[in-house]
């Protein structure tokens, strides 16, 4: 019996709907003037201690722009009782001068069980919020921009997950949090790339069911006994990556650190010295301090550890996630503004993907 076996439809296949967004938000909360954005000396100097913190990544000229913005999100939260979650792959003044909390996708998770506010922005894409409401069914989540979606999470439905139930009976469904609601409410389990080995051998099962994304599933399956029943999704930004790539920068400087995030093809996984989500991979280079390295992941994520560690050198094979991108500043003001887009799940599904994701938060470490 292969240890590998992988399911799922050809590409290309349409994108399925975003979920609708409603505007109870606004109702239940108000909708506040819009705070003047002018640049002048006062917001110069409110804002000079955080442009210290980006001012290696941020050009001088840029702060301008974006300071403005920063104190007035910054006091908007305070009216609000608002925290922002934000993703390692956001922008430096995002992740830096706005975001009162960043991680990888677990971190996210974990930290969205704990918070007090009323009000939760997740900075990150849809399904990163979605995970924040299911984890908060009485708060109010905000998504800056809702059309902010991921290949992954489009990749599977709901009802793929019930056709791949009936085809494996009796096999555990273990599900990447970078899926719809919908999705992990089908499922046993979530997962993220941090933690899906030790979620796959929590269940004690010879054979399971490993959703949506094919690479970290190979990633997996090479390092468990347990069969793996995978799904042909794909990271369109990280399948861009090449192995050919990674070996031309190594040939240019044979010191160079490559490491990797498990979304990118196996034969990229190759090449790395060491694969991780994004967190670890941050703390990689935390404690290695390496002279030069690659992150083969979503470039923001270097410029915002060059914030803060300027004696690394960063190669950039920058693939941009065009979803992470869509949240701005601007955006950002506009949902803490007008309280949108909020995160709108159905109730008997919330509470059946809770079930799925509260079971791997609770995990031990
Ligand atoms: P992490 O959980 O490693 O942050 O990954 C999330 C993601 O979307 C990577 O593309
Ligand atoms: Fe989804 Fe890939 Fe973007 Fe992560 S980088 S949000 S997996 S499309």
């Amino acid at each position: 019996m292969p240890l590998f076996d992988l399911q799922g439809p050809e590409r290309n296949r349409p994108a399925a709907a975003v979920p609708p967004t409603g505007s109870a938000a606004a109702r239940k909360h108000g909708i506040k003037p819009m705070p003047a954005l002018a640049w002048n000396a006062r917001v110069a100097a409110e804002t000079a201690h955080l442009y210290e913190r980006i001012k290696t990544v941020v050009p001088a000229v840029e702060w301008p722009v974006f300071a403005p913005y920063v104190k007035a999100i910054n006091a908007l939260k305070r009216e609000r009782n608002a925290v922002i979650l934000a993703h390692n792959y956001q922008t430096p003044e995002i992740y830096n001068c706005v975001a009162d909390f960043v991680g990888d996708s677990l971190q996210l998770a974990r930290e969205a069980t704990k918070v007090k506010a009323d009000v939760i922005v997740q900075c990150g894409v849809h399904f990163m919020a979605e995970t924040s409401k299911i984890l908060n069914p009485d708060k109010t989540v905000l998504i800056p921009d809702s059309r902010a979606g991921c290949s992954l999470a489009q990749a599977i439905t709901g009802a793929d997950v019930r056709l791949l139930r009936q085809r494996f009976p009796g096999v555990p469904v273990v599900t990447y949090v970078n899926t719809s609601a919908d999705v992990k409410a089908e499922s046993d389990i979530c997962c993220t790339s941090s933690n899906a080995v030790q979620v796959v051998e929590s269940l004690g099962a010879d054979k399971v069911i490993f959703i949506p994304d094919e690479y970290l599933a190979r990633y997996v399956a090479a390092q468990t006994k347990v069969r793996i029943i995978a799904w042909k999704g794909r990271c369109e930004v990280h399948e861009r990556f090449t192995a050919d790539e990674l070996r031309m920068y190594r040939e240019g400087d044979p010191g160079l650190q490559i490491i990797a995030h498990p979304e990118c093809p196996p034969d990229v996984l190759a090449e790395a010295d060491f694969t991780g989500s994004t967190a670890h991979m941050i703390d990689w280079v935390r404690n290695k301090r390496p002279r030069r390295v690659v992150m083969v992941t979503e470039c923001s994520m270097a410029d915002n550890v060059q914030a803060e560690l300027p004696e690394v050198e960063f190669v950039r094979p920058c693939n941009l996630c065009p979803h992470m991108k869509r949240i701005t500043l601007p955006k950002i003001l506009d949902s803490l503004v007008y309280m949108k887009e909020e995160v709108v799940i159905d109730a008997g599904v919330a509470g059946k993907a809770r079930r799925a994701v509260e079971r791997m938060v609770n995990l031990k470490n």
